[in-house]
């Protein structure tokens, strides 16, 4: 047999080894490491301020010198890269460190079980999770710490990306239903952009308190009403000409999914708005690993069902709806897509 080329032995160690990036970012954003870096910190000086044994603290900084988020001065100073300074130090305007939390906390927590949910046919990374009820959504409500967690894991990561809010349509829209809403990240970003714009939020009882409160903080409660509404089982707030679903309907069934788009079709009315901002994978299912990732975290906790699915999926279920599909706006660095239909 031939001996593995080099190229395959880095292969499959980046495969073998990709956990460790995960856990060595976890660890240096739970203990603040960036923001002590940030402060001022040498080699010898960082496990005191972090309080953590000396050895410990070389162990970690190998990891992070790896990742290059740190780097190392002559003189013994540590020096965080751009990217460290720019989404994980906790105070700047893109920390990604609340989703870097929810990442380690929710998602890599329930994805070790990824295998017995395949066996099961069931959502097995539920049982990290107290609670009796099928979906991580239920049991978040029992648990506001949990929920809080995510909430601002999700925020952070929907913020981040300009590209939804590029989507010009949303200027022929004067009140938009934002259906699984969250904490109104997108509803604040929203008016922001769109001055005339109004929009009524709906999602579940238990985030319905934290959308409000970020509305208020936001000074927008003029402007956006927030209402708890089961999208599926409940009526929706009638007196709007556009709905938006951002990050929700890849988390359900194909089935589920043309229920919403047939729903939305009898909800609006002709010549209103349907916006989708969703991840999606690559036409031939063969990547990213972004949609590979969230798929495998609806599969393993949040629903048991649900995938980052085509636009050619999407498409599909918005015709058989009575949608026409107007726009399409591509972000496949982030396997991200927006599509328009009407
Ligand atoms: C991944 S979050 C997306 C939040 C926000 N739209 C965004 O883009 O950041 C999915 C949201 O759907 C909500 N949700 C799940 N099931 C729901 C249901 N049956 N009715 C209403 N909202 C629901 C969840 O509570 C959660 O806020």
């Amino acid at each position: 047999m031939d001996e593995l080329s080099w190229e395959e032995w880095q292969s499959l160690c980046e495969m073998m080894n990709g956990y460790i990036k995960t856990q060595v970012l976890s660890t240096a954003c739970d203990l603040g490491v960036f923001d002590a870096i940030e402060r001022g910190a040498t080699v010898a000086s960082l496990s005191k301020q972090l309080e953590i044994a000396e050895h410990g603290c070389r162990v970690l900084l190998l990891g992070l010198k790896q990742l290059k988020l740190v780097s190392e001065r002559e003189d013994g100073a540590l020096v965080n890269a751009p990217l460290t300074r720019r989404c994980l130090l906790r105070g700047s305007a893109q920390s990604m460190v609340p989703f870097v939390h929810l990442n380690d906390k929710i998602q890599h927590r329930a994805c070790l079980h990824f295998t017995r949910a395949l066996r099961e046919g069931r959502n097995a990374g539920l049982d990290e999770f107290p609670g009796d009820t099928p979906t991580l959504y239920g049991r978040m409500a029992v648990d506001p710490a949990l929920e809080r967690l995510f909430h601002e894991g999700m925020g952070a990561y929907t913020r981040l990306s300009p590209r939804m809010m590029a989507v010009k349509e949303f200027g022929d829209v004067s009140t938009l239903l934002d259906l699984g809403g969250g904490d109104g990240t997108n509803a604040v970003r929203l008016c922001e952009r769109y001055p005339s714009l109004k929009v009524k939020l709906v999602d579940l009882p238990s985030v319905i308190e934290k959308a409000r409160a970020n509305i208020a903080a936001h000074g927008l409660a003029d402007r956006v009403t927030c209402e708890a509404v089961d999208m599926f089982a409940d009526p929706w707030p009638n007196g709007c000409d556009g709905v938006i679903f951002s990050h929700v309907l890849e988390i359900f069934s194909p089935d589920r999914i043309r229920f919403l788009y047939q729903k939305a079709r009898t909800y609006l009315e002709p010549g209103g708005h349907l916006f989708v901002w969703s991840l999606m994978c690559d036409d031939d299912e063969a990547g990213g690993l972004q949609s590979v990732k969230s798929s495998l975290y609806f599969v393993t906790v949040a629903s048991g069902e649900g995938m980052a699915y085509p636009v050619r999926n999407h498409v599909q279920w918005l015709n058989e709806a009575g949608f026409d599909t107007i726009e399409q706006y591509d972000a496949r660095a982030i396997d991200h897509c927006a599509l328009v239909a009407r």
